[in-house]
């Protein structure tokens, strides 16, 4: 359906859980790690509930994210009774990829389509750096794996960031040269304390752009996600470019998010939250009605430039 500026809504993200087994500097939400002692997730048939009253209003595309959704034990479950929900049309995650190699085939088979893998350095040593000890290479198993099982198209995210993974742009765009993946550099936003006190690390797109005249513009390319495509004469993929702190794309914004806690947030970049699981709980008669407003009411713009301080950290809202 139609927000009252007239943007269509069909995009729904769900956070299914704020755990990780990764702790990225820029994430997570500091010293703690990514372990919340949060029990109250929505199950999996909450879960299809909710999007089984969005997919009657109009929400057609689905992304699972975290946290870390591969450490939710029931997520074949999760992703099995979304992809039979009538109306959804396209099913898809966002992981870091740790786990993806033993989970790629079964996660095809409940009926995932496609995968984004979180990946900010190709060394090792920095890979366990930013994300607080992680193994490289069980990512990299994981990327073969989901091209591998045909999970397509595989999108890889980087959060670019000055003086920690800025030297490795060039190696990043390379991925995209023999592989139909698509690379996606995202500029760093204020959401937790790292991207708050880091401003002066975001790296703006248009530097990485303006610097590569060998980048092609693919036309017609920004429908339905907030990246803008280029690529490179005789490469398989394509480079993606997200810039929410140079760039706002609110006006094309088609999407809400709902936590794993059981809120609705329709703007990534504004605090308003709506509780939804008080009302599938108590009041599931007034649940279309419910979510209809709150699309109908989705906020015109984020407000990153204005000194926003977030409420959540990201791993409570999954990108
Ligand atoms: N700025 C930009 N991107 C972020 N992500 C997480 N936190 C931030 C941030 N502060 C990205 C992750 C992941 C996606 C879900 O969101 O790298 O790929």
């Amino acid at each position: 359906m139609r927000d009252r500026f007239g943007r269509e809504i069909e995009y729904l993200r769900i956070s299914i859980t704020q755990n990780c087994n990764l702790k990225c500097i820029y994430c997570s939400p500091g010293g703690s790690g990514c372990v919340h002692e949060y029990t109250s997730y929505l199950t999996p048939e909450e879960i299809e509930q909710i999007v089984r009253s969005m997919a009657r209003v109009g929400i057609k595309k689905v992304r699972v994210t975290g946290g870390e959704p591969l450490t939710r034990a029931d997520i074949c479950e999760i992703i099995q009774r979304i992809a039979g929900i009538n109306g959804i049309e396209d099913l898809m995650m966002t992981t870091n990829g740790i786990n993806l190699d033993k989970m790629a085939e079964k996660l095809k088979e409940a009926g995932l389509n496609r995968l984004n893998i979180s990946l900010d350095s190709l060394k090792e040593d920095k890979f366990e750096y930013i994300t607080g000890g992680g193994k490289l290479e069980n990512t990299l198993k994981g990327i073969e794996k989901a091209l591998d099982v045909g999970l397509n198209p595989v999108k890889i995210n980087t959060v670019l960031i000055k003086g920690v993974n800025d030297d490795e742009i060039d190696d990043f765009i390379k991925l995209a040269k023999a592989r139909p993946l698509e690379v996606r550099f995202i500029e760093l936003m204020p959401i937790g304390k790292y991207g708050e006190q880091n401003s002066d690390k975001i790296i703006y797109n248009s530097e990485i752009i303006n610097a590569r005249p060998e980048l092609i513009f693919c036309e017609d390319s920004t429908k339905g996600h907030p990246a803008t495509y280029y690529t490179i004469e005789g490469y398989k993929g394509k480079i993606g470019f997200i810039s929410p702190m140079s760039h706002k794309f609110c006006d094309r914004c088609n999407r809400i998010r709902l936590t794993s806690d059981g809120k609705i947030k329709p703007c990534l970049g504004s605090n308003g939250e709506e509780d939804v699981m008080e009302i599938l709980r108590n009041n599931p008669e007034h649940l279309d009605e419910f979510i209809q407003r709150i699309i109908y009411e989705k906020p015109m713009r984020h407000h990153f430039e204005q000194d926003f301080s977030s409420a959540r950290n990201m791993s409570m809202i999954g990108g």
